[in-house]
């Protein structure tokens, strides 16, 4: 019999490497590498071609199917990014930095889905009973009939659940659990991968629901192997800036409804309250027309939603100045200072360039382009643009400017909150509130010679 060979895996990339090292091969990172044993393969070690299986019934696509069993937890935040609620037998994983808020979410979410009717057992891995029954005071969620467990050794776990038979359960968090049968520390990528595999199996085959809360590593991934984001049906994450009172729940898998949907949701005193407008309070923190300071009307999910963009142009001390981006992407912002200087002949050169979104929002969309080159302008300019203008559009490397979705959306939700002019690029029938003044532009030339008086 072949003996077992133990092999070393990166704890972050998964990487599997024979023997061990300080740096790994595979994403460049020191120290991340352990030592771990294999996983078992069952009594025969035969290769799979010599031995016959059963066989696998076929079925057509057509038959009939109900639409999964859903149950609301009247958090309407949660239940749209969980795609209009939990889906029976769903395995998900909720994914984020420590200290967010991760916790807190999932016992409100523990106490709401228990007050509707199910039957829930949180099982913590990290708290004391002591320090749980705390936070739920915190809360107000005493009452909520709620089962909490706080226990690392798996095997418990799912005897515990094999005879409870729970409708939804909670595992905070996944790192810190612990599978008797595979010989390395919790929270190691052996560990991790067993953990969730034997929980998502447990989920689908007694239909029971289970959430997974994960840590995040520094560079925002899960930590241990993308392996546990293939595994779940949904992918969470909750993100925010820490000194910023807002959290958004993200989804960025799901195979139950939309993903990059979002939640959005403030932390308080008392908990994480439900944000129903999430423009209006990413707006209220605005100030007077500043220069630099753009309203962009985007999409999140299928949401419209208002975000204030903020640039700060200033001259360099060094000799290669700095390009700071906060909550948009650095290529991208490279890449409309790029146009701005090769089709307007506007240059950068020389000056720091700071962007940031306002409230701790990050947006993907390319949509933001304009709104973006506005405020880099707004802010080398010194010009304010009024207070009553939202700008959107995508730029392409030409400087033409092309349409995006949904924007007669994105022009009702600007008209809802007061604004009055809407920069946009031109597209044939498009019709807006009449409320609001639409300026379609053409290209980007067009626009800063019409918005900054400039040729
Ligand atoms: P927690 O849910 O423990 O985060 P995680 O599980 O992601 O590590 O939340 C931690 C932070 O939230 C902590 O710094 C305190 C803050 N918090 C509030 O501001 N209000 C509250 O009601 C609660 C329970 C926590
Ligand atoms: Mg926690």
């Amino acid at each position: 019999m072949a003996k077992a060979i133990t092999t070393f895996n990166c704890n972050k990339c998964g990487t599997v490497h024979k023997k061990w090292a300080g740096r790994c091969d595979g994403c460049g990172e020191w120290n991340t590498i352990v030592e771990e044993a294999p996983l078992s393969t069952g009594p025969s070690k035969k290769s799979l071609g010599g031995m016959r299986g059963k066989k696998i019934p076929l079925a057509d696509l057509s038959g009939q199917e109900a639409p999964p069993a859903r149950t609301s937890a009247k958090m309407p935040e949660l239940d749209r990014v969980l795609g209009g609620g939990l889906v029976e037998a769903s395995a998900i994983l909720v994914g984020g930095d420590p200290g967010i808020g991760k916790s807190t979410l999932l016992l409100q979410a523990a106490a709401s889905f228990a007050r509707v009717g199910l039957k829930v057992i949180y099982v913590s891995g990290e708290e004391a009973k002591a320090q749980i029954r705390m936070r739920a005071q915190r809360l107000n969620l005493a009452d909520a009939p709620v089962q909490l467990a706080t226990e690392t050794n798996l095997r418990d776990v799912l005897t515990t659940l094999e005879a409870e038979k729970p409708d939804l359960v909670i595992i905070d968090s996944v790192q810190t659990m612990w599978a008797d049968n595979v010989e390395s520390a919790p929270g190691s990528v052996s560990q991790v991968r067993a953990v969730s595999h034997e929980l998502t199996t447990f989920a689908k085959r007694n239909g029971t629901s289970v959430i997974l809360v994960g840590h995040v590593t520094k560079d925002g991934q899960i930590a241990g192997p993308r392996v546990v984001e293939h595994m779940v049906d949904t992918v969470l994450y909750f993100e925010g800036e820490r000194g910023h009172q807002f959290r958004i729940l993200r989804a960025v898998k799901n195979r139950f409804g939309p993903a990059d949907e979002i939640g959005v949701f403030e932390m308080t005193g008392t908990g994480l309250a439900e944000v129903t407008n999430p423009s209006a309070l990413f707006l209220s923190e605005r100030d007077e027309p500043a220069a630099g300071s753009v309203v962009f009307a985007g999409i999140e999910g299928t949401r419209p939603l208002l975000v204030e963009l903020q640039a700060l142009v200033a001259p360099s001390s060094t000799a290669q100045p700095r390009r700071s981006v906060i909550g948009w992407d650095a290529g991208r912002l490279s890449m409309i200072l790029a146009v701005l200087e090769a089709r307007c002949g506007i240059s950068f050169a020389g000056l720091d360039v700071y962007l940031n979104v306002a409230g701790g929002l990050r947006i993907t969309e390319p949509a933001a382009d304009l709104a973006v080159a506005s405020a880099l302008l707004s802010a080398r300019e010194d010009i304010a643009l009024p207070a009553d203008t939202v700008v959107f559009g995508e730029l392409s490397l030409s400087g033409a400017l092309r349409a995006v979705g949904q924007m007669e959306n994105r022009l009702k939700e600007a008209e809802k909150l007061g604004f009055r002019t809407a920069i946009v690029p031109t597209r044939s029938k498009l019709s807006g509130p009449p409320e609001i003044n639409l300026r379609q532009m053409r290209d980007l030339i067009g626009f800063v010679g019409e918005v900054f008086g400039a040729e």
